[in-house]
């Protein structure tokens, strides 16, 4: 007998698609992405491939990158200026470095997750050339980014094969997340607990998501909105290039408080809106105000919430990721929007690991 088998197939363990093989395999993505960085006896963190020199020079940062590798720079940079490090993002394709001044004590940090991006290499050679100390933030050993840099820290994800990034993105976060710590020094470190948690919180997620069921609800839709603030904006902006990325449709990412300065136009009972209704007090009652504005419109409202108990009532779906550091929620948080994203493309049969026009790695400027 032959046995019908697809060498495709192999690498897939089972999964239908390797973009769901690599959201399973987060939990194990991020305890590879924080071992050895994470000293408990300590309260500390640590980065031994970071040059203590040039944590020292460090006074601030300038970030470089595309794609899902940019998003990931923003939520960076929103945890390194909590933290008093002047934080910059630039989409590597408009960094200028002639217009945009270089201070001393500059570090410029290129995040990419195959260290082969065009734009991104092209901004870390600018930053080189005009006399910035870089450093690599990649997924890829001896990568073009880390030859490049002054320096390299691995995120450690283990092989992404789906066009669309999932785990190199939780991976980044979670590298971002430890760089800050490491940049700013402070003991005993805020995020230890949440970093420490961040596998056993993403695995609760995967047991319990009902995104599958959700994605079946709003499957037939004009377009997708995807609202957050502070922290939370970078992954609605991932949660809607997931989308666009893998369905087809369009989506987009808003920081909340800008809708109503004209998204809102678009909203109608066509329109699905995932809000991520996390964070403090105050910054939960401003995005509840901001999904009654879209409710009221008729638009079907996904909450993705760590409190359901305070916003189950405005939503008409609700995923729920588990309380955690606010500062690292939205690393949980995006879990959720992977499984959307991927079973609203698995209810089109879009061919999920290989979009169309899209590449892995773009190696063209
Ligand atoms: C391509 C991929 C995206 C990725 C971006 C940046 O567009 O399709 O998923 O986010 O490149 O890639 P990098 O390897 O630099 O992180």
């Amino acid at each position: 007998d032959v046995v019908d088998w697809d060498p495709e197939d192999a690498g897939k363990s089972g999964y239908d698609h390797y973009m769901l093989k690599e959201i399973y395999e987060q939990p194990q993505a991020i305890r590879q992405s924080t071992r050895g960085r994470i000293l408990e006896l300590d309260g500390s963190v640590t980065l031994p491939d970071l040059p203590e020199s040039i944590v020292e020079e460090t006074d601030r940062v300038q970030f470089v990158a595309c794609g899902s590798s940019y998003y990931a720079t923003q939520y960076g940079a929103a945890l390194l200026r909590e933290r008093g490090i002047p934080t910059q993002t630039f989409v590597a394709s408009d960094y200028d470095v002639e217009r945009i001044p270089l201070e001393s004590g500059t570090l410029v940090v290129g995040v990419t997750q195959s260290g082969e991006t065009a734009d991104t290499l092209g901004a870390l050679r600018d930053a080189n050339r005009a006399g910035a100390t870089t450093l690599a933030v990649t997924n890829v050993v001896a990568s073009s980014a880390a030859r490049e840099c002054d320096a390299t820290v691995y995120i450690r994800a283990g092989p992404e094969i789906s066009v669309a990034a999932t785990k190199s993105f939780a991976s980044q976060q979670a590298t971002v997340a430890i760089l800050a710590s490491v940049l700013d020094g402070r003991r005993p470190n805020p995020f230890l607990g949440g970093l420490r948690d961040l596998p056993s919180d993403i695995q609760r997620v995967l047991d319990t998501s009902n995104a599958r069921e959700i994605a079946a609800e709003i499957v037939d839709a004009d377009a997708y909105f995807f609202i957050g603030r502070g922290y939370q904006w970078p992954v609605a902006l991932e949660g809607a290039l997931k989308m666009k990325e893998i369905t087809y449709a369009h989506a987009e990412g808003f920081p909340a408080g800008e809708l109503k300065h004209g998204p809102l136009a678009l909203v109608t009972e066509r329109t699905p809106v995932v809000a991520l209704v996390t964070g403090s007090n105050e910054v939960v009652e401003k995005t509840v105000g901001n999904v009654r504005e879209v409710e009221s419109r008729g638009a079907p409202v996904v909450v993705v919430t760590d409190s359901p108990e305070d916003v189950a009532h405005l939503a008409d779906f609700v995923l729920e990721v588990p309380e955690t550091n606010p500062a690292l929620v939205p690393v949980v948080t995006n879990v959720q929007l992977q499984l959307l994203a991927y079973w609203t493309a698995y209810e089109l049969d879009r061919p999920i690991d290989k979009p169309r026009n899209l590449a892995k790695s773009v190696t063209v400027e």
